[in-house]
């Protein structure tokens, strides 16, 4: 039986795409191959959001040319944000050994490529044309990603998605709840709500929101207590919100919900307010700190994450040290850190040069670094003698984790037989990046 391997980079809404093309290669009759040298069939799902992450493409297609010497049938798919955002093909140009290379909305026609490229694959019966149709193969019985909504028209000007994936399309409540229920029978436990604005979603099909739900105006809101009402969900999770859609519906959903956890992913790029400017975000360093003051004022333990970009064009030493200065105000729980990558397309590559040196960016990068640290390590004191629900999601050598609420990263003793279970452990020992504990 011919098989297949995927390779995917970047985001969790990547991850969920290649769950889809999972079952369109099972669909077509194919099995997982164990690695990627014994595959037929090599998807390579890309991200595009830093340069780092395209050059790793380039690194793969060296590796696709020597393994179609020992396997000549090999048929080489490269999907997903690069070939999203390669409308001249420039990017193509320098990519060697890859057959397919297709955006993601296009997944849907893979089935019959692969079958004109190899007719003993077999292609798939009336597959719908919009990609979100498409039933994802979930990793995991007990946890899924539900995209609600793809591409983005905010146009930060340093962001590429708009480019590599479109203005936003948000998908049918109807369908969106339809894919939870089947979940929650299916027994999962856990969702995670996936969109660029995850919460501007706004529903092409309001009129199937609940009778008791409609005194409410903010759709992504709304969707949350549907979800919140859907048997057998234990925990709704959602990723990434911006701050300007954050008003106080949402806050409410977010502080009250007893299904959401107790963690808000936030990114906020800069402390600095002409930074901010230059970036398009629309939002100002006070607006931000307004919103994380008022949601902690409802719920004092919430964790905050959020990602932040250093190096930015034009970032001085002080314009830097009012994002240090954020980060001590808001005392985040976890934060990414990038160093700006300037994209070919955005605005930000065509007005602002990119002045700040590497050197400087690494500088800026590690401060940040060490400041996270520092705050992480002292909150998770904090979790020490305290009692919390984990939702067990590996267990290797007699030891299982999993995440809190607050999506901290627990390990205590236990079995295989543990995982998919929720199992309340007493914390006994805090590091940076793993609260350690006994199950009660
Ligand atoms: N350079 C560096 N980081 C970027 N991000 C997005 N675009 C860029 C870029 N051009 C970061 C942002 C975003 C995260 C997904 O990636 O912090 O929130
Ligand atoms: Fe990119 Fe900004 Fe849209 Fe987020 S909000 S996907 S950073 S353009």
């Amino acid at each position: 039986m011919p098989n297949y391997f995927i390779t995917t980079l970047g985001c969790q809404m990547n991850k969920n795409d290649s769950e889809r093309i999972e079952t369109m290669l099972r669909g077509m009759g194919m099995d997982l191959a164990e690695t990627e040298e014994s595959a037929d069939v090599i998807v390579i799902n890309t991200c595009s959001v830093r340069q780092t992450a395209e050059d790793r493409v380039y690194g793969f297609g060296r590796n696709f040319v020597e393994l179609k010497k020992k396997n000549p049938g090999l048929i080489v798919c490269v999907t997903g944000c690069m070939p999203g955002r390669d409308k001249d093909s420039r990017l193509r140009s320098k990519l060697v050994g890859v057959d397919l290379y297709f955006p993601t909305k296009d997944m849907v026609y893979l089935p019959q490529w692969l079958s004109e490229l190899n007719p003993d694959l077999r292609p798939m019966a009336d597959l719908e044309k919009d990609y979100l149709s498409l039933k994802p193969t979930y990793q995991k019985k007990f946890q899924a990603f539900v995209t609600i909504q793809t591409g983005c028209n905010h146009f930060c000007t340093y962001c590429v998605v708009p480019f590599s994936r479109g203005l936003e399309v948000n998908r049918s409540l109807q369908t969106i709840l339809t894919e939870v229920r089947d979940l929650a029978v299916g027994g999962c436990l856990e969702i995670t709500l996936l969109g660029q604005i995850v919460n501007h979603y706004q529903a092409p099909d309001p009129e199937h929101f609940s009778l008791g739900n409609s005194y409410q105006k903010n759709d992504f809101a709304k969707l949350l207590w549907e979800i919140n009402a859907i048997l057998g969900i234990q925990r709704i999770h959602w990723t990434a919100p911006h701050p300007l859609y954050m008003n106080d519906e949402l806050i409410d959903a977010l502080t009250i919900l007893p299904k959401q956890v107790n963690y808000l992913h936030l990114p906020v790029q800069s402390g600095n307010n002409e930074v901010l400017n230059r970036m398009n975000r629309r939002h100002t360093r006070e607006f931000y700190l307004d919103i994380i003051t008022k949601i902690k004022a409802r719920k004092p333990n919430i964790a905050i994450g959020t990602d932040i970009i250093v190096g930015f064009s034009g970032e001085t030493d002080e314009q830097f040290a009012d994002t240090m200065s954020l980060f001590a105000a808001c005392d985040f729980d976890i934060s990414y850190h990038a160093k700006y990558s300037p994209r070919s397309g955005t605005v930000a590559d065509k007005v602002f040069p990119d002045t700040v040196t590497m050197e400087r960016k690494k500088e800026r990068w590690w401060k940040l670094q060490v400041l996270m640290e520092e705050t992480v390590l002292r909150k998770n004191q904090s979790y020490v003698g305290k009692t919390i629900s984990v939702l067990i999601d590996d267990a290797k050598n007699g030891w299982c984790m999993g995440n809190s609420p607050e999506m901290k990263r627990v390990q205590c003793m236990g079995g295989e037989e543990l995982v998919g279970t929720i199992q309340s452990v007493v914390i006994e020992r805090a590091e940076e990046w793993i609260l350690w504990g006994q199950r009660k």
